[in-house]
């Protein structure tokens, strides 16, 4: 076992991109939060994972919905959204940003670069995460620049 913080020292160097993972609460309203833990996960059927703290609020209104969406930041714009969900109340999070509702009823947000709307077909433990699966029902994307996390902080793609 190492301890925690270098375990968060350790991983920080493995970049990803930056989500925003959206559902719906009981009354039908929009809620969501940053997340970094998206994995493609298989090809038949069209698969992915996200992995989302059970301590969350997003947590229960994602396994009490069935479903939720993977919305692919962008870098500039995106930076201030992956800030919002990842901080404040459900309100503050979706104030001036439009959205719709997808297949599901998963809200896709205007400015996602890429967007997956998935039905949840497992919700696994892992550890104070679950591992939500969900099947791919609907998807697109756009050209433009991915927002990127690394070690801490947030960056651009350079090709
Ligand atoms: C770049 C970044 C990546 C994050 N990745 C995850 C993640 O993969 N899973 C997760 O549960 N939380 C992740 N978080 C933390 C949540 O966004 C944060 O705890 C949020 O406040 C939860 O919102 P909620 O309690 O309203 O659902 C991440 C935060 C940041 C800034």
């Amino acid at each position: 076992m190492i301890d925690e913080s270098e375990f968060r020292r350790v991983i920080g160097h493995f970049a990803t991109g930056v989500s925003v993972v959206t559902s719906c609460r009981a009354d039908g309203s929009a809620c969501g939060l940053t997340v970094s833990a998206v994995s493609a996960l298989s090809l038949h059927p069209t698969l992915v994972l996200v992995c989302v703290d059970r301590q969350s609020q997003t947590h229960g209104w994602m396994e009490g919905a069935g479903y939720y969406a993977v919305n692919v930041l962008e870098e500039g714009r995106g930076e201030t959204l992956a800030r919002r969900f990842s901080a404040g109340g459900a309100e503050e999070k979706f104030r001036g940003t439009a959205w719709r509702p997808e297949r599901t009823g998963a809200p896709v947000l205007d400015e996602a670069l890429a967007w997956m709307d998935c039905r949840v077909t497992a919700a696994l433990p892992g550890g104070d995460h679950t591992i939500f699966v969900g099947e791919v029902l609907a998807a697109d994307a756009r050209e433009g620049t991915p927002l990127l996390y690394y070690r801490g902080g947030y960056g651009r793609f350079e090709s």
